[in-house]
């Protein structure tokens, strides 16, 4: 398989290594090595938004129609963290002018250029590899893929929920003060309206995002 190619050519992690307080495997695929880790993304992001605050009832049938567009967009790439050979997490990534006009249209109506921006979709992470530095390298990898291909700017997008919400777990942790840490900064006025149904929802509800932002890739935050 493709991406077992791609792991063996960038990775060297032992068998005899593989504890469960190792970190995980990292490799930035692109191109034709996208495809093969399609499936198990399919299956990372079912499983992990359907936790707080995304609360997403996906379908696996959807989501490998969703993601297929990452293996013909040419600025595409696709961070993935590997335990041995599981997927563990991965985190994906294109320029904004590549993604969906329902993405790019909010950026144009605040009037900032669309093209200017590369676009970080999906960041899921199976919770037992959590906490292990991966949440930084998806970060690190995709804003190294952007500057390669001459970005300055980043975004990406948080739903919207009620801070009251009765479905929030008591120990939920926002990643607000993460994203702040690393220069990105919620973009005020600018949000992108996506419908999905909610766990025990049986239609799709409107949900907003903030676009969040950051400028000068290239400089230290
Ligand atoms: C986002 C995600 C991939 C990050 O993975 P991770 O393993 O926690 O990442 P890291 O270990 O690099 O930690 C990143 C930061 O997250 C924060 N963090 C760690 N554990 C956390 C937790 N349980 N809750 C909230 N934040 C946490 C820390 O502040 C850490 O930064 P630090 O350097 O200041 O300690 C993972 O938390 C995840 O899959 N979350 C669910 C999906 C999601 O919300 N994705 C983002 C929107 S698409």
């Amino acid at each position: 398989m493709q991406f077992r190619h791609a792991l063996n050519e960038c990775c060297d992690y032992p068998k005899e290594k593989r504890r469960k307080n190792m970190p995980v495997n990292i490799v930035s695929l692109t191109a034709s090595e996208i495809e093969a880790v399609l499936p198990a993304l399919a299956e990372l992001r079912v499983r992990v938004f359907r936790d707080w605050p995304y609360l997403y009832k996906g379908s696996l049938a959807y989501e490998q129609e969703y993601l297929a567009r990452y293996a013909t967009s040419p600025g595409a790439v696709v961070v993935a963290a590997f335990d041995a050979e599981d997927l563990v997490g991965a985190a994906t990534g294109q320029p904004l002018a590549e993604e969906v006009e329902d993405f790019r249209a909010p950026f144009s109506a605040v009037g900032l250029d669309p093209d200017r921006y590369f676009y970080f979709a999906e960041s899921v992470l199976d919770s037992a590899f959590r906490g292990r530095g991966a949440g930084h390298a998806f970060f690190d990898r995709r804003e190294a893929h952007a500057r390669a291909l001459g970005f300055d700017r980043a975004a990406f997008c948080a739903v919207i929920r009620n801070d009251d919400d009765p479905r929030k777990p008591a120990d939920y942790r926002p990643l607000d003060p993460f994203w702040k840490k690393r220069g990105y900064r919620p973009v005020s006025g600018l949000t992108v309206g996506f419908d999905w149904p909610d766990i025990g929802e049986t239609q799709h509800s409107r949900k907003q995002l903030q676009v969040w932002a950051r400028e000068g890739l290239g400089k230290q935050t």
